[in-house]
C-alpha cells in the first residue's frame, strides 16, 4: 500500500508489561551465559515474564482498553479489533474473540493476524485499508505475546525475549495527516530461520514432540542478524521515498526491537542520527508483536510526539515478513 483513500490517524496508545522481572544475572544461573555478552551484543539487561495465570490475551485486553480511554472512547465504540500474536492463548478461537470478551468490545469483528514480530506493523496496515475504504472508522490494534511460554529454558538463546503488549486505536484522518505510506514484504523462503515446529498441523503434539522439546523456538540467530541488517534499511529507504520525506525531517524511527546491533547498523546505513532511534530492549527485550506498540505508548505519554512530527516505523520477523510506515502525527 502506497496511497490511502481517506487517511488514518493513530488517536490513542496503550501498553502492558507483566510485574515479574527476570534479569539477566538470574539467566547467567541457569543456562552458559553472561550479562555482559548479552547487553553488548543486544542491548538487553532484563525482561518481563507474564505469571502463570496471564495468557496473552490478558495482556493485550489491558493493553486494549488503555488505548480505547487513551482514544477518548468507549469499547463498544470499536469496529474491529485486531490481534497480531504468534503466541495465541489457544489455537481456537482467535485471541482477539477472548480479547473482545474480557474488554467488553462486543460490536466488533475480530481476528488475529500471524505475522511475528512484524505483527503489529501488519495489523496498522489492514486497519488502514477498512478505515481508507470506508467500511469501520475506530480500529484497535493490539501486539501481544508471550514468549516465555515457547522459551526453552535450558538453552542460552532464552536471552532474546520477554512478554509485553502494546495496542493503538486508528480511525479516520484529515487528508493531508496520518500514515503516508507503508511498504510490507513476505519471503517464506526464510521460513525455516525462526520456527516452532510443533504443535501445528504439520507436527502435531505427542508426547514425542514433547520430549523432543520441538515445541520451544528454535532460530538461526545469524541469518537473522544479515537479513534485518539488509532488508530494514532496504524498506525504510523505500517508504520515505514514497512519501516523499527526507530522513532529516524524521523525529524518531520506532522500530521493532530485535537487538540494539541491528538498530545501530539500520541507522547507520539510512544515515539517521542514532539518538533519533527509539529502544526499549534494556527494560523488555524483544517482545516480537508487542515491541512497535509498547514503545509508542512511551513515547506518546511522556509527551514527545507533536502534531506534524514525522514518525517511522519499522519490522522485521520470521516468514520472513518485513516493512516499514511513515506517519505525520495528527
Ligand atoms: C545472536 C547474535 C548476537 C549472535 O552473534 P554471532 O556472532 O552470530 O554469534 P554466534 O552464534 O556465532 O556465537 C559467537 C559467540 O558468541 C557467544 N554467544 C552466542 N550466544 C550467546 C549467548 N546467548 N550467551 C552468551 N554468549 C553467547 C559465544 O561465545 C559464541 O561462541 P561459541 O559458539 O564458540 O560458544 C547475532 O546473530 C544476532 O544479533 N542475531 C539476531 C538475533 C535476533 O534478533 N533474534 C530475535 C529474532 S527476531
Amino acid at each position: 500500500m502506497r496511497q490511502l483513500v481517506r487517511q488514518a490517524k493513530i488517536i490513542g496508545t496503550g501498553s502492558y508489561l507483566p510485574e515479574k522481572i527476570l534479569t539477566n544475572k538470574y539467566l547467567e544461573s541457569i543456562v552458559n551465559t553472561n550479562d555482559k555478552w548479552i547487553y553488548d551484543n543486544l542491548g538487553i539487561k532484563e525482561r518481563r515474564i507474564a505469571a502463570p495465570n496471564e495468557a496473552t490475551s490478558d495482556l493485550g485486553s489491558v493493553a486494549g482498553m488503555e488505548a480505547i480511554k487513551n482514544a477518548g472512547l468507549t469499547p463498544m465504540d470499536v469496529d474491529l479489533i485486531i490481534v497480531a500474536t504468534s503466541t495465541p492463548d489457544r489455537l481456537v478461537p482467535s485471541t482477539a474473540c477472548i480479547v473482545q470478551d474480557k474488554t467488553g468490545a462486543y460490536n466488533a469483528v475480530c481476528f488475529d493476524l500471524a505475522a511475528v514480530c512484524s505483527g503489529f506493523l501488519y495489523g496498522m496496515s489492514v486497519a488502514c485499508q477498512y478505515i481508507a475504504s470506508g467500511v469501520y472508522d475506530n480500529v484497535v490494534v493490539i501486539g501481544a505475546d508471550t514468549f516465555s511460554r515457547i522459551t526453552d529454558w535450558r538453552r542460552r538463546d532464552c536471552v532474546f525475549f520477554g512478554d509485553g503488549a502494546g495496542a493503538a486505536v486508528l480511525s479516520h484522518a484529515d487528508d493531508s495527516e496520518g500514515f503516508l505510506a507503508f511498504r510490507l514484504y513476505s519471503d517464506g523462503r526464510g521460513r525455516n530461520i525462526f520456527t516452532v515446529p510443533a504443535g501445528g498441523s504439520e507436527l502435531p503434539a505427542s508426547s514425542l514432540t514433547v520430549k523432543n522439546r520441538q515445541h520451544f523456538y528454535q532460530m538461526n540467530g545469524k541469518a537473522v542478524y544479515d537479513t534485518a541488517t539488509k532488508v530494514l534499511p532496504e524498506v525504510i529507504l523505500e517508504v520515505l521515498n514514497d512519501s516523499g520525506i527526507a530522513v532529516d525531517d524524521v523525529k524518531y524511527l520506532i522500530p521493532h526491537q530485535p537487538g540494539i546491533n541491528i538498530l545501530k547498523d539500520t541507522a547507520r546505513i539510512i544515515g539517521l542520527p542514532f539518538r533519533k532511534v527509539k529502544t526499549n530492549m534494556h527494560m523488555y527485550a524483544n517482545t516480537s508483536a508487542g515491541t512497535i506498540p509498547i514503545l509508542l505508548d512511551e513515547v506518546n505519554r511522556a509527551g514527545d510526539i507533536d502534531k506534524g512530527d514525522i514518525i517511522l516505523f519499522a519490522a522485521v520477523g520470521s516468514g520472513w515478513t518485513y516493512g516499514a510506515s511513515v506517519i505525520k502525527w495528527a
